[in-house]
């Protein structure tokens, strides 16, 4: 029998998708000129937030910016954990813009946010797991980021590179089960970072190409519920063995961008630790 798994309630943050389109190509999964249902994309990204709710989490709601046809996917504009905000600031020059639009988002909610010195794309590249964060780049994201990134929260950061321009964000290859776990497609990363993750997490659950291929890593696990693309059949069959609860969401209009349901949200991960005064 696998273990109950526990669920976390979690407070995300996501934008809605008016101007969501592919008018621009900067990743290997997007063609101009295609064609978005834009009717269906906003069906699948309502479902994708009534999902959440229906799970009892909290999903706020940002207004997105005409001209930005990629501001949908939020989890590229910050990385928030114990109520600190790392700003983002985007690879290409398509997306820069929508920093400032979500910077004004968290401080209009009362955060502060730091703003970043190199390139950075969030939660795209950062994944926090318990006490780490594993940080890819490769593609987007710089190893400075990485390294500022674990001078402001103080967190061990480790650095893992991307060599597939399919999984050109660590979201796309790799994505936490709970505190302890993740599951991931090896073969997104080079050797040594595949080596690092082996050793960190032996009883990960290893996608296979055809289910990361299918934005079957671009999931968003609460610690039991895994709500992950429908298509990723034989990651959804290996969850269930382990004990997860899959919640199939299709957000197939959106893989036209490269993106999946993780990449359409934002966790606001709540304060927590707080060093005390004298250091120790
Ligand atoms: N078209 C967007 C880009 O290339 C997709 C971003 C997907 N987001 C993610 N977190 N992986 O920047």
């Amino acid at each position: 029998m696998p273990p109950k798994r526990a669920q976390r309630q979690r407070r995300y943050l996501a934008c809605e998708p008016w101007y969501f389109d592919v008018q621009y190509a900067i990743n290997a999964w997007m063609r101009e000129g295609v064609s978005v249902d834009t009717a269906l994309a906003q069906a699948q990204w309502r479902r994708l937030i009534q999902t959440y709710r229906d799970l009892g989490h909290t999903v706020e709601i940002l207004q997105p910016t005409a001209g930005l046809p990629d501001m949908v996917f939020a989890a590229n504009a910050a990385l928030v954990v114990e109520g600190k905000v790392f700003g983002s600031r985007f690879h290409a020059e398509q997306r820069q813009p929508e920093a400032a639009a979500y910077a004004a988002w968290f401080k209009a909610a009362g955060f502060d946010v730091r703003e970043t010195e190199s390139v950075c794309e969030g939660e795209g590249d950062f994944v926090p797991v318990g006490d780490h964060l594993l940080a890819g780049t490769g593609f987007r994201t710089s190893v400075s980021a990485h390294q500022e990134a674990q001078e402001f929260f103080g967190l061990p950061t480790i650095t893992l590179r991307l060599v597939d321009p399919h999984f050109y964000h660590l979201d796309t290859a790799l994505f936490a089960l709970d505190d302890e776990n993740i599951a991931y497609y090896p073969g997104a990363f080079s050797p040594g970072s595949r080596e690092a993750l082996a050793r960190l997490f032996p009883d990960a659950v290893i996608a296979a190409r055809e289910d990361a291929m299918a934005f079957g890593l671009n999931s968003v696990s609460d610690g039991c519920h895994v709500v992950i693309a429908p298509q990723a059949a034989g990651l959804i069959g290996q969850l269930k063995q382990r004990g997860y609860v899959p919640v199939p969401v299709d957000l197939s209009e959106f893989h036209k961008a490269g993106g999946g349901a993780k990449c359409c949200t934002q966790e606001i991960r709540p304060g927590g630790y707080q060093p005390s005064a004298d250091g120790s």
